[in-house]
């Protein structure tokens, strides 16, 4: 077995890792740490009460690496870069869900704060196993790309080399609660949200840029991308529309088959996706549809399963030459 640590272990993403890697046949969990330590998984989370039980410490880089040889880090950006170096340093691998290893030096500084790690950054590779399954197997460390950058790229890269670049892109994106994390703020406040729907951070969400980011890495093309998120009434789920103009007609489901043929977690519907259908799995439900040179592509994800923790845990089964489904969730939650 191969011992593995969760760092934020109450939050929303870490208690999703927790519930992945009790069943994981490779992975054996080890340490789990939140920012204070001295307590339980079942006082953090009674939902594991009787199922596992083990102390959560305060963390601990060294501790880690005492203890686990692969750590999951499911912090706050800022936060996660300064366990990253230090773990590195000690020879663990790491797999990041923040923000903190996703992007280019400049655009990180832009849109989040000043990097603390600009000797680990250019090593890691981002964690979407579709654009880049070969490096990941590779990594030592692995940034595992936001929840909405996940359901949008999944969705447009097969399609880059037929939408024009010259028109704009457009994503009318929308997120269950959860993806906000375990904090409660005014928008996730149940009497806001509660029988609501709203757009937060129109056109300046920091997932914007770094959707445009990966889709210039893929094609060389820099394309205008608009992105405007927003909060749904519901826990998990994320729903992604698209709208682009192409080249020339196109035959999209076509495209989308031969695209994802290989890909064990998309699946590719020819009628619209929802998102109960891949909630407590790892799949990225897809369909799209043409009209003339319109391009409508309808995505949809878990923000904290596909979006997070079990596309994290791909991850670290593909740096250790694992299966890639490998203990990952694949039943929905449904009805
Ligand atoms: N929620 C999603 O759907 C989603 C999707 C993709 C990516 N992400 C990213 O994944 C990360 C975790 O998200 P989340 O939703 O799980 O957040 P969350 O529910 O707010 O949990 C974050 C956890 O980090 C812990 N923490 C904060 N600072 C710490 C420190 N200095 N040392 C140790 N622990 C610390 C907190 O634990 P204590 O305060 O209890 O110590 C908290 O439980 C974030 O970067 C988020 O952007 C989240």
């Amino acid at each position: 077995m191969i011992p593995v640590a969760v760092v934020g272990v109450s939050g929303f993403t870490g208690l999703e890792l927790v519930k992945i890697l009790i069943n994981h046949p490779k992975f054996e969990l080890t340490y789990v740490a939140t920012s204070e330590g001295e307590t339980s998984l079942s006082a953090l989370h009674p939902s594991l009460y009787e199922i596992i039980e083990m102390p959560v410490e305060k963390a601990n880089a060294k501790a880690i690496a005492d203890k686990a040889k692969l750590a999951f880090l499911a912090l706050p950006h800022k936060a996660s870069m300064g366990f990253a170096k230090e773990l590195l340093d000690l020879g663990v691998k790491v797999v990041d869900l923040s923000a903190d290893y996703r992007l280019e030096l400049e655009t990180y500084e832009k849109y989040y704060c000043p990097h603390e790690d600009k000797a680990h950054l250019p090593q890691a590779v981002y964690g979407l196993p579709e654009m880049y399954r070969d490096k990941i197997r590779k990594a030592s460390l692995v940034a595992n790309p936001g929840c909405y950058p996940t359901a949008t790229l999944l969705g447009l890269l097969p399609f880059l080399p037929y939408i024009d670049a010259s028109f704009p892109i457009f994503i009318d994106a929308k997120s269950g609660v959860s993806g906000a994390g375990k904090k409660c703020t005014h928008n996730t406040h149940f009497v806001t949200i509660n029988e609501n729907i709203f757009p937060y951070n129109p056109l300046i969400h920091r997932h914007q840029p770094e959707i445009a980011e990966k889709l210039h890495k893929q094609s060389g093309k820099q394309f205008d991308v608009n992105f405007v998120p927003h909060l749904l009434p519901i826990t998990r789920g994320e729903m992604i529309d698209t709208y682009a103009l192409l080249k020339k007609p196109i035959d999209p489901l076509e495209i989308l088959h031969e695209y994802y043929k290989d890909a064990p977690f998309v699946r590719v519907f020819d009628k619209p996706v929802d998102v109960k259908s891949p909630s407590g799995t790892n799949f990225c439900d897809i369909f799209a549809k043409s009209d003339g040179n319109k391009l409508y592509i309808n995505s949809a994800i878990d923000n904290i399963l596909r979006g997070a923790s079990s596309q994290a845990v791909v991850n670290a089964n593909l740096m250790y030459g694992l299966e890639e489904g490998e203990g990952i969730p694949v039943i929905a939650y449904v009805p």
